[in-house]
């Protein structure tokens, strides 16, 4: 068992790794650093009829979809189990009945091949995407890390080292733009849905506060800080003056006018922490970082000697490519973990720092 624990993956060895943590089953194999040799998503859709992820809903999707998700990684891949040099699962944040779902998969698979297996914090699995596509995203780099759940801004000084220099005090980005979106009719996940809206509306027809972005001085406490809440109230509050349903032809408007004041305060915080940090790398990870008008308004604000880093449409959102790729990292920083290893909905992320 110690020899097991003591075993570290060299560049090469290969690495099959599971992502359960919401709503998207995902596996993905991964050969030295970068080369993803198979990588399947599958995206649950049984949420949509309930307007968010139901979890109990989830844990089964996650539990019918595992086995043939994996399989067909492996079949991408051109790999079998018996290739599989390190396991390796999203141990949390997330749901905790997802989690087990895939944790569990994981631990059993590697049990039974003895092999090693390895626990990832979902956010920073976020924080190693986009450098799966491009070596340039390294640190030291500021990061913008907006999810369903998570707003995090981030000085990465190196991959293990994370200075946290702003989170939001209550909704994540991506559950303000799914609640604006619910308050508008729009369909769920919020944020594509918001985007569309947006692509035909005034971003100025209604004037939304642009929470937190007050405290000029980086000593104030709120100069990194987020808040979405307010803002969502706000939307809410200039639809109720506008009568009680929203009015169909306001609705790109109210969209694009909500999506200016999200980006705004996200990019704004942004551009501080270069400033700040001096770091003119920007990498952004999690489903907001999706966002085309979240991404021009970073690179305007950074300038031309900024350099923006942002994953693709698939890596950005949940996957198990960068799974793998944290797991390469924690690999070499931590060994293995233990056949003790399990899920934790408040997994601490390891690493930060304030
Ligand atoms: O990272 P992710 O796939 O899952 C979590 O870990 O939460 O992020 C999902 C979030 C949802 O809230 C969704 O509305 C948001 O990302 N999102 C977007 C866009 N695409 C996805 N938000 C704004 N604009 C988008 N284009
Ligand atoms: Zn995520």
């Amino acid at each position: 068992m110690e020899s097991r624990r003591e075993m570290r993956v060299p560049g090469e060895g290969t690495i099959l790794a599971v992502e359960t943590s919401c709503d998207e089953t995902s596996a993905a194999v991964l050969t030295g650093e970068r080369e993803l040799r198979g990588h399947v998503i599958f995206s649950q859709d049984a949420h949509r009829l309930y307007g968010g992820v139901v979890p109990e809903i989830a844990s089964r999707a996650h539990l019918r979809a595992l086995d043939d998700v994996v399989a067909e990684a492996l079949r991408e891949a051109g790999v079998t189990l018996a290739d599989i040099d390190l396991f390796a699962a999203t141990a949390g944040p997330g749901l905790i009945g997802a989690l087990l779902v895939g944790l569990t998969w994981t631990k059993s698979a590697a049990w039974a091949r003895d092999r090693p297996v390895i626990g990832i914090h979902h956010m920073e699995g976020h924080l190693f995407a986009a450098e799966l596509e491009d070596a340039g995203a390294a640190p030291p780099f500021v990061a913008l890390l907006v999810s369903g759940g998570h707003t995090l801004l981030v000085h990465v000084e190196a991959w293990g080292r994370y200075r946290l220099l702003g989170r939001t005090r209550d909704d994540a980005a991506g559950e303000a733009f799914d609640k604006a979106a619910k308050i508008l009719g729009l369909p769920y996940p919020g944020g594509p849905a918001i985007e569309r809206a947006a692509a035909s509306g005034d971003p100025d027809r209604h004037p939304l506060p642009r929470p937190m972005l007050a405290g000029r001085s980086p000593e104030a406490p709120a100069y990194f800080a987020f808040s979405f809440s307010g803002l969502k109230t706000a939307l809410r509050t200039r639809i109720g003056e506008m009568g009680d349903r929203v009015p169909a032809d306001e609705v790109p408007h109210l969209a694009a006018s909500f999506q200016a004041a999200a980006v705004e305060v996200l990019a704004e915080k942004t551009a501080r922490a270069v400033r700040l940090t001096g770091c003119r790398r920007v990498v952004l990870g999690g489903g907001v970082a999706r966002n085309r008008s979240l991404q021009e308004e970073i690179r305007d604000r950074i300038g031309p000697e900024g350099r923006l880093f942002v994953p693709s449409a698939r890596l950005a959102t949940d996957n198990a490519a960068m799974i793998a790729r944290a797991a390469r990292f924690r690999m070499s920083a931590d060994g293995a973990a233990g056949w003790d290893l399990s899920a934790r909905a408040d997994l601490p992320f390891p690493g930060l720092f304030s």
